[in-house]
């Protein structure tokens, strides 16, 4: 049992990556030093991972059929869906890890050419769990490579060029696709049918993420007091990744300017310091918004323009920005676009009144 990373794989899948330069919403991954940090505050176990009860007893399930039957069949490919941050990487070392199987991880944009794949795929032992981190991403060409491995275990290739091409069929071992998105729109019909267990990642509930802060405080050492894990909690956007996040910049507040404690006291100066309010909106949410009301007021404005205003890829408002601010009832989408709302205005009155 392992976790085998391409490291090849990561920097490409970095390069590619177009995420927002913000402090709350980026991947702790892609921050060095903090990787070893954010792989061991991940949990293994179904026990340990905190929050997403319908999913994990739908997988729980499966994985129990899958070693009951003990007939060396693989568990069937499982598709996660959501907004980011919400655990699905972690999901995924999590299934690997129940089922007792190596992971190997890769993603879409990783995977350039049909034969990338066909190395990942030839090089598969049974039963390994082949993660995809941003499956809608794949090229045509490789997807299609991907529905004979993932519907009969075969690879289809083709060997040279011209009259001289022939097509081979190679035999694979058994192995599971977990495959992760934030759209399932993007994905191909064909490519979405091979996945058995297609799930989404909900945003988790305020005590669940107090949970996570909680667990998180214990693995770094770090004595939290119940009001300030509150505090973060509410100030995290829902989001795992970000009570980590927020969690850690609060520890090294602490350790700075305190006695290493988080008290909410302190929580409170580290949040304003890091410009988080009260709704857990940064920097780039709050412009965002205050250009949407600036220049369309009530009206809806597409997200093209949207994201030409704010200087953002019209992906990275989709992915990044708009979910959570959908989910608080910030923003509505109309057929003719974004618009803001009325909540969204008195949050932006109550900040400027505090301010002036
Ligand atoms: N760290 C990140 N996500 C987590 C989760 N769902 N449960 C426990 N720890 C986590």
């Amino acid at each position: 049992m392992g976790i085998e990373r391409s490291i090849e794989t990561e920097e490409q899948t970095r390069a590619d990556q177009k995420e927002p330069h913000r402090i709350v919403d980026t991947n702790l991954d892609d921050e060095s030093g903090e990787q070893t940090d954010e792989i061991s505050l991940r949990p293994v176990t179904f026990a340990e991972y905190i929050g997403q009860e319908r999913l994990k007893s739908n997988l729980k399930l499966a994985i129990d059929a899958v070693k009951k039957r003990a007939d060396g069949s693989a568990l069937d490919h499982v598709l996660l869906y959501g907004p980011p941050g919400l655990g699905k990487t972690t999901m995924a070392n999590v299934i690997a890890h129940e089922m007792g199987a190596n992971l190997r991880v890769t993603s879409g944009p990783a995977i350039e050419r049909a034969g990338d794949l066909a190395s990942i795929l030839t090089n598969l032992q049974p039963g390994d769990v082949l993660f995809i981190d941003e499956i809608h991403r794949l090229r045509r060409a490789v997807e299609e490579i991907l529905y004979s491995a993932m519907e009969d275990c075969k690879l289809d290739i083709v060997i040279g060029k011209g009259p001289a091409a022939r097509s081979v069929r190679l035999d694979l071992p058994k192995f599971t696709v977990i495959g992760a998105t934030t759209r399932t729109g993007s994905l191909a019909g064909p490519l979405r049918d091979r996945f058995g267990l297609i799930h989404r990642l909900e945003y988790y509930k305020l005590p669940e993420i107090k949970r996570i802060i909680g667990r998180t405080a214990k693995l770094l050492s770090t004595e939290i007091s119940d009001e300030a894990t509150g505090l973060l909690a509410t100030r995290s956007r829902l989001t795992p990744r970000i009570a980590n996040r927020l969690t850690k910049r609060v520890r090294d507040y602490a350790d700075v300017h305190g006695d290493g404690v988080i008290d909410v006291e302190l929580a409170t100066r580290a949040l304003a310091m890091m410009e988080i309010d009260e709704l857990g909106l940064d920097p780039a949410d709050r412009n965002m918004l205050e250009l949407m009301l600036e220049n369309y007021g009530e009206r809806p404005v597409g997200l093209n323009t949207l994201a030409a205003l704010t200087g953002d890829e019209a992906a990275t408002i989709e992915d990044y920005y708009e979910p959570y601010l959908l989910q608080l009832g910030l923003i509505e989408r109309t057929p003719r676009g974004r618009a803001i709302t009325e909540k969204a205005r008195q949050h932006l009155a109550k900040l400027h009144s505090i301010s002036n």
